[in-house]
């Protein structure tokens, strides 16, 4: 399994450290779910890790020892991975399930389950500035190059399991259906609190008053960022010089009106070119 190189399947960059076509064509025509599984989505950096210590704290009424003693990635496999597909497959339920895979290459199965999906989004300025990071010290990802080679190749869908554009687009389609969740980064920020209240009640979990206090203090920023359970500074390929998992954990409200004209533009002609000749916007634009 090479470092740093991607594979496509069915138009789809993959990692070829974490996955093969084996595991993500098993997954997509194999799996299948148990009706109480609960399986967190999201394109990249959109808060995924944020979303597996919130569910792990409210599984357990705000007790941190789960979150604190058990790699994420055991408490709640990702399944295009062949390690992780492996994981899954030992589960005994009720399973936590992680995945990043683009709707059309989701288990078929789920059409047919009453398992539970929490779809987590950020705003793709954002993830793409979270992206670029994680990309210069995580191997299982192809190096960025430059700034402006990776704005282009984010905007293309030329990055590890396409593009955001698509990946929202895929999954929207499935909002009327009443076991899917959907949430973003932004409003977890916002309003923590309140925002694992909702969770819990989608997981059937009805927390009380001090319970929910314990989630927020152990899913905070802080406290997570020293959690070496959920932030990655165990894990074998990754360069810990480099970076980190929980690099700033912040909303960036504020977008250049360069950036939102560039975004604009690829919802409205995907995989054209960008608006004219305007000047590539800088990452803290
Ligand atoms: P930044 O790189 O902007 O800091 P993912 O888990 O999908 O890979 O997303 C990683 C992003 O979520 C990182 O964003 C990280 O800092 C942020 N994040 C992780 N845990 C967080 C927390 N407890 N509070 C706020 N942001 C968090």
């Amino acid at each position: 399994m090479a470092k740093r190189t991607y594979f496509s399947h069915k138009g789809i960059l993959l990692s070829t450290l974490y996955s093969s076509e084996e595991s993500v064509s098993f997954i997509e025509n194999e799996f299948q779910f148990f009706d109480d599984d609960i399986v967190t989505v999201s394109y990249p950096k959109s808060g995924t890790n944020w979303m597996l210590e919130i569910l792990g704290l409210i599984w357990h009424d705000g007790d941190p020892s789960w979150v604190q003693s058990i790699f994420s990635h055991e408490r709640s496999p990702w399944i295009e991975s062949v390690d992780g597909l492996e994981a899954a497959l030992k589960y005994p339920p009720p399973r936590f399930l992680t995945t990043h895979l683009p709707f059309q290459l989701f288990p078929k199965d789920f059409l047919h389950s009453k398992c539970k999906v929490i779809y987590i989004m950020r705003n793709p300025k954002d993830v793409l500035v979270s992206h670029y990071h994680f990309a210069k010290f995580c191997e299982g990802l192809e190096e960025p190059g430059t700034w402006e080679e990776f704005l282009e190749k984010f905007l293309n869908g030329k990055v590890m399991f396409g593009s955001w554009f698509d990946h929202l687009k895929g999954w929207m389609k499935l909002k009327d259906r009443p076991n899917m969740f959907f949430i973003s980064y932004e409003e977890l920020q916002q309003d923590l609190r309140g925002n694992v209240e909702r969770i819990g009640h989608f997981i059937g979990k009805e927390l009380d008053g001090h319970q929910l206090d314990e989630v927020v203090k152990h899913a905070s920023f802080q406290i997570m960022k020293d959690n070496k359970m959920s932030n990655f500074s165990l894990l074998p390929d990754m360069d810990h010089n480099k970076g980190k998992l929980l690099r700033k954990g912040e909303a960036n409200m504020k977008i250049s009106l360069s950036f939102l004209l560039i975004l604009l533009a690829r919802v409205l002609y995907p995989y054209g070119k960008a608006v004219g000749d305007q000047t590539t916007p800088k990452e803290d634009d």
